[in-house]
């Protein structure tokens, strides 16, 4: 099958291109490259690569000919920069989105839009199913939901081969530095503080990023239009856990742990219910305590991965948001 991936040279996007190109697909990657994209996640596969927004509609049509099926992961997906910043987040959620969709429309291809758990909001006990009702609580959130209904509603509309696939927190190689795993690991191995939001024991449902990327997959190949589907991990933890868990693996000292400032509007626990995902064969394969190993074991060997990020932009990112500077 001939597949664009947009905002397949992200974190979640390139993983899912491997996973692809192992199982024999053409791949097409469209990608703005913003910060969090980078072309080294694509490093050594054999895809075409357009440069560009999926806010526009030249580079749209240019990326999407002869594709037979797009999946969409082109997002903003830092909820903190979503508070501060929240602009980006319209513009490729909702004008993004719906120009995908404009383009598919005309030409009838099969759509994936990868989407999130955050779109339902927190849940003290108990899981998310497709038919809670969607309560997002922070503009990422808010306009990743947007974007969800956006692609409900052409659905219904017009008739559209679209599904939905929404999962729950990912880790994994490649992941940007913003992002609680990727922070605390790179943290820990240079000796800086870990910056622990409130009380620390906000859950969060953790899945290994390359069962995630099969699950959508399946979502692609096997699910029913106009569907949406959870994918969540099998494992759930509150964030002090996970950080004593980096601090276990990286021989780091817990004095290095610091309770800092909760985020604004912090969602207390994402849980979500897989059935209707498995119903179509999918299954996690990775726990969290062998995933958070090679995760650590990916960041420890592949410092070229990730200095360029640490002595770049990043720097002033994290002065700006923890208000005191990277070791
Ligand atoms: P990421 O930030 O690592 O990558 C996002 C990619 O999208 C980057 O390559 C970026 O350059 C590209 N992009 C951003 N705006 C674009 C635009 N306007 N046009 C074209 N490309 C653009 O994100 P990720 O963690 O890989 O997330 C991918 C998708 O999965 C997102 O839709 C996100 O909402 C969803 N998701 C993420 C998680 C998670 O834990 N990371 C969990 C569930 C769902
Ligand atoms: P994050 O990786 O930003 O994902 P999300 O907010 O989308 O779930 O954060 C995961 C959890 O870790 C969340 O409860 C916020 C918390 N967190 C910290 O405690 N410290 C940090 O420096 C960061 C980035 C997150």
């Amino acid at each position: 099958m001939k597949l664009l991936v947009c905002g397949g040279a992200g974190f979640i996007g390139s993983a899912f291109v491997r996973v692809r190109l192992a199982a024999g697909d053409e791949v097409v990657v469209l990608d703005k490259l913003t910060y969090a994209g980078r072309r080294e996640n694509l490093q050594d596969l054999e895809i075409e690569f357009v440069h560009g927004a999926i806010e526009d509609p030249d580079a749209v049509a240019k990326a999407i000919d002869g594709a037979e099926a797009v999946v969409n992961f082109a997002a903003e997906t830092h909820v903190d920069r979503s508070i501060a910043e929240p602009d980006a987040f319209v513009r490729t959620h909702a004008l993004g989105t719906y120009v995908l969709l404009e383009a598919i429309r005309e030409r009838r291809v099969r759509y994936v839009q990868v989407s999130t758990d955050e779109v339902y909001g927190s849940i003290e006990e108990g899981s998310f199913t497709e038919s809670s009702p969607l309560a997002p609580s922070s503009p990422y959130s808010a306009t990743k939901a947007g974007a969800d209904l956006l692609v409900a509603g052409y659905v219904h509309t017009y008739g559209m081969e679209a599904c939905i696939c929404r999962g729950s927190n990912n880790y994994g190689p490649r992941q940007y530095p913003e992002k609680l795993i990727p922070l605390m690991v790179l943290n820990a191995l240079h000796g800086d503080p870990l910056p622990v939001y409130g009380d620390g024991m906000n859950v969060r449902n953790w899945i290994y990023v390359d069962d995630f990327a099969r699950g959508i997959g399946t979502v692609l190949e096997r699910g029913v239009p106009g569907e949406a589907y959870n994918v969540g991990g099998p494992d759930e933890a509150p964030n002090i856990e996970v950080v004593k868990r980096i601090i276990e693996l990286t021989g780091a000292d817990e004095s290095l742990i610091e309770y800092v400032t909760d985020r604004p509007g912090h969602d207390r626990r994402y849980s979500l219910a897989s059935e209707k995902v498995r119903a179509l064969g999918w299954e996690a394969q990775v726990r969290f305590a062998d995933g958070i190993g090679r995760t650590v074991e990916w960041y420890r060997d592949n410092a070229w991965w990730w200095e360029p990020i640490r002595s770049g932009d990043y720097r002033a990112y994290y002065e700006r948001h923890y208000g005191r500077a990277l070791g």
